[in-house]
């Protein structure tokens, strides 16, 4: 028990670091990030958009692996909307054909480094391979400690909470849900993100300020930062940031 309790006090301590004044000021446990900025980022060096989606792999990688070192236990990244589809044919098979290279050439990597690797998002509309290659990055870390690395794909917040809702009220019909209890804990629950903590910092990159119909139920308390960055510049310095900025914001979660 005693073993169970320090390794309990030596975690959370592991999420406290000095603020101003003496106080104790969190660093946030997890970081969801709206990877924007490919396009242009392609275009200002006279390139097609697709090249600055693959630059744009190149900074999750160097996002992932800064993420691990600074201790941060969930990083969700946006890959692909549900909105994306309305975008040309071949730079959503680009996108398609970056997830599928992504999988195959750095899940072994991941896996080593005891990342654990989660998928949110639609099925239905993603080619039967990239299904295939999805599961078996989650079932090849489930186990993982490390960090968890949730890729939003062919995501949509708000169908991700009608789902949910739907199985809700399937329950409720078969009586094993008394409509009267349904409240906030209950969606929690019927979400697939139940089994990590809510984001403690959203981040957007590009300078746009909105969120997307990126995490919506899950960043209602969420701090929310912009960088003019764009994505494939993105990398270890902005992280480092972008905590900085976390430890100075003064989270009261409505209170005073
Ligand atoms: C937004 O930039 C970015 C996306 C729609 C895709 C994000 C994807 C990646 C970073 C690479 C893919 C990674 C995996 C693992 C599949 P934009 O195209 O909207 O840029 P723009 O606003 O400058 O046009």
């Amino acid at each position: 028990m005693a073993g169970a309790l320090a390794e309990w006090a030596a975690k959370a301590a592991h999420h406290l670091s000095p603020g101003r004044g003496g106080e104790e000021r969190a660093r946030p446990r997890h970081i969801a990030i709206i990877m924007d900025g490919n396009g242009r980022w392609a275009s200002a060096r006279g390139m097609p958009r697709a090249f600055g989606h693959s630059a744009g792999v190149q900074a999750l990688r160097n996002t992932v692996e800064a993420a691990g070192d600074l201790g941060i236990e969930v990083l969700t990244v946006y890959a692909f909307s549900t909105e994306n589809w309305r975008r040309p044919p071949d730079e959503i098979e680009a996108l398609f054909g970056l997830l599928r290279g992504f999988i195959r050439s750095d899940l072994t990597r991941l896996d080593r480094a005891g990342v654990r690797v989660r998928v949110l998002g639609e099925r239905e509309g993603v080619p039967e391979d990239i299904l295939a290659l999805m599961d078996q990055a989650e079932k090849q870390t489930e186990t993982n400690q490390v960090m968890t690395l949730v890729i939003a794909f062919n995501y949509g917040g708000q169908a991700e909470i009608a789902r949910a809702t739907q199985e809700i009220a399937r329950q409720a019909a078969a009586g094993l849900i008394d409509p009267a209890s349904i409240g906030p804990e209950t969606i929690t629950q019927f979400l697939p993100s139940r089994d990590w903590p809510n984001p403690d910092l959203v981040i957007r990159t590009s300078g746009e300020q909105r969120l997307s119909n990126f995490l919506i139920w899950q960043s209602a308390y969420a701090e929310f930062l912009v960088f003019d960055t764009l994505w494939p510049d993105f990398g270890r310095a902005q992280l480092e940031e972008a905590l900085a900025v976390f430890a100075q914001r003064n989270r009261r979660y409505g209170g005073l």
